[in-house]
C-alpha cells in the first residue's frame, strides 16, 4: 500500500481549480452522505480493465476512449445514452476491422461532470460571474445564483451516474451490443451520411463472417464474446471530495479503490507532482491517465510515473498526449524517448481534441483537419520510434450536433449555430466520430501490412 496515503491524504496538499463552496458544513454533510452510498462500480471490473489496458501497453490492443466534455443533468436521457453507446460500437467495429486487434472500450461517461477552467470567471455583456465548472459543482445559467458551488449537486451526479451505468451494463451484456446486430447499429445514420455506405459494407463482411462460422459451430448462443461486450467507464477526478467518499477498500485485496468510475484520469490543469490531484492518485489501484500537454517536461513525466507507478506495473496508467496538431511533433518524441529510456511501462494514447480548441464567430470549436492532423502526426511519430500508438481519447457524441467544423458532411463556421448544444467544449457528431475510426482503421491496417512484409522479408 502507498505510504503515508489515506483518501482524504489529499486535503494537506495545495490544490488547484477547488469550487469555494458558500457553506463548509452542507459541503462535509453531503460528503458524509455520499460515504455511505453504494460503490458505482467494482474493484474487480476495475483489475479486469487493468488487464486489458496491459495488454494494449504491450502492443497488443488498442484503447478506444471517448465521450462528452461534460454530461449534463439536462441531457440526461436513454435516447443519448444509447445514441452515444450505438456510434462508440461503430466506432470499435472499424477500428477492431482494421487493427484485427481486440478494441479495450472506455466511455467518458457515468461521471464525467466536474470540468477545470482556464478562468476563474466568464465575462459576458459587462457581467462578471465565476465560471461554470460543471454540472456537479455549479450551474451553467449565467446568473449568480446558478454559478454558486452547491453541493447537492454532488448527490445528483452520483444518482445520474448510477442510472446511466445501469443502462451501459443493460446494453453492453443484455444484447444490445451482440455483433449479430451489426447492421442494426445503421438506424442511427441519417440519411445522407457518407459514412453510411462504407460502414454497410464493412457491416456485410463482418455478417458473412459470423455466417460462416454459425456453419463451423460458433455462433452468439454459444460463444459469450459475440454477444457481450466489455464496456468500462472514466472520468476526470477533479473534486477529490466526491473521490474521496467513494473511495473504498475492496475486500479481497485489501486494496483502496476509487468506486467512482473503473478508470479516473488526472488533467492537465492539476498534474503538479506535489500537489492535491496526484497525492489522491498515488494511493488507489485502478488504472489511471495522466493528461500530458505541451509544458510537461519529459523529467516532470518520469517524477510523475515515479510516484503515481512506482511498480511499474503494465495497465496502470495511461499517458493521454493532448498537445495540438501543430506542437505534437516537437513535444511527443522526447517523452516517448525518455519514459523508453527508463523502461517504463505505459499506453501511449492520442487526444487529439484539447490542443486543437479555436473560437470562431464566438463559438469554441475544433477543426477536423487539425484532429486528423493530430492522430497521423501520433501514428508517425510512434511508427518511427518503434513503439505502439496505443489508443484515442475524444469528445464525441452520438448526435448530429454542429460543434466541430469540416468532415465530410462538412460542418461550417456559419453552421455551428444551428445544433450546438455542448456544456463545455466541441465533441464530434456521430459522422466525423465513425470518419476518424475509418482512418484510424487504415493507418492501423497499413501498420499491420508493413509489419507482415517485414517478417516475410527476414
Ligand atoms: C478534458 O478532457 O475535458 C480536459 C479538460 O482536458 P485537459 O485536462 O487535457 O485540458
Ligand atoms: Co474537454
Amino acid at each position: 500500500m502507498a505510504q503515508n496515503w489515506t483518501p482524504g491524504s489529499w486535503r494537506q496538499k495545495p490544490i488547484q481549480q477547488v469550487p469555494e463552496y458558500p457553506d463548509a458544513a452542507a459541503l462535509a454533510a453531503t460528503e458524509a452522505t455520499l460515504a455511505t452510498y453504494p460503490p458505482l462500480v467494482f474493484a474487480g471490473e476495475a483489475r479486469r480493465l487493468k488487464k486489458q489496458l496491459a495488454n494494449v501497453a504491450e502492443g497488443n490492443a488498442f484503447l478506444l476512449q471517448g465521450g462528452d466534455c461534460a454530461e449534463s443533468f439536462a441531457e440526461h436521457g436513454a435516447d443519448n445514452i444509447r445514441d452515444f453507446f450505438r456510434a462508440f460500437l461503430q466506432m470499435a467495429v472499424v477500428l477492431t476491422y482494421g487493427a484485427q486487434l481486440p478494441v479495450v472500450k472506455v466511455g467518458r461517461i457515468a461521471g464525467q461532470f466536474a470540468k477545470p477552467r482556464s478562468s476563474n470567471v466568464e465575462v459576458l455583456d459587462g457581467v462578471t460571474l465565476p465560471s461554470y465548472r460543471g454540472d456537479i459543482i455549479n450551474g451553467i445559467e449565467f446568473n449568480e445564483g446558478s454559478r454558486i458551488p452547491s453541493p447537492e449537486r454532488q448527490l445528483d451526479a452520483y444518482r445520474q451516474s448510477a442510472a446511466t451505468l445501469n443502462l451501459l451494463r443493460a446494453f453492453a451484456m443484455g444484447g444490445y451490443a451482440n455483433l449479430e446486430n451489426v447492421h442494426q447499429w445503421m438506424l442511427g445514420f441519417i440519411k445522407d451520411s457518407p459514412q453510411a455506405d462504407r460502414y454497410r459494407k464493412l457491416a456485410d463482411r463482418i455478417s458473412e463472417t459470423m455466417d460462416f462460422m454459425k456453419a463451423i459451430g460458433i455462433s452468439a448462443d454459444n460463444n459469450p464474446s459475440l454477444r457481450e461486450t466489455d464496456f468500462f467507464t472514466s472520468h476526470e477526478a477533479l473534486l477529490l471530495g466526491y473521490e474521496e467518499a467513494l473511495t473504498r477498500i475492496d475486500s479481497t485485496s485489501g486494496d483502496w479503490y476509487a468506486t467512482s468510475g473503473h478508470m479516473i484520469w488526472i488533467g492537465d490543469r492539476t498534474r503538479q507532482l506535489d500537489h492535491a490531484h496526484v497525492e489522491y492518485f498515488r494511493g488507489i489501484k485502478n488504472p489511471i491517465g495522466l493528461k500530458c500537454g505541451p509544458s510537461l517536461t519529459p523529467d516532470n513525466l518520469i517524477e510523475l510515473i515515479d510516484v503515481l507507478n512506482p511498480a511499474n506495473e503494465a495497465g496502470r496508467l495511461t499517458l493521454i498526449c493532448r498537445f495540438g496538431h501543430d506542437k505534437v511533433a516537437d513535444s511527443l518524441p522526447k517523452l516517448i524517448r525518455a519514459v523508453e529510456k527508463e523502461g517504463r511501462k505505459v499506453v501511449w494514447s492520442c487526444d487529439p481534441m484539447h490542443g486543437n480548441t479555436i473560437t470562431l464567430n464566438h463559438y469554441k470549436t475544433r477543426p477536423f483537419e487539425r484532429i486528423l492532423s493530430e492522430v497521423e502526426s501520433f501514428f508517425q511519430i510512434h511508427r518511427a520510434e518503434g513503439t505502439h500508438p496505443g489508443g484515442i481519447h475524444i469528445e464525441m457524441t452520438g448526435k448530429d450536433v454542429t460543434e466541430c467544423t469540416g468532415g465530410a458532411r462538412a460542418v461550417t463556421a456559419d453552421s455551428l449555430s444551428d445544433r450546438y448544444h455542448t456544456h463545455c467544449d466541441p465533441r464530434l457528431n456521430a459522422d466525423q466520430a465513425l470518419e476518424l475510426a475509418f482512418l484510424l482503421s487504415e493507418r492501423m491496417k497499413s501498420g499491420r501490412d508493413e509489419k507482415r512484409l517485414a517478417i516475410a522479408n527476414a
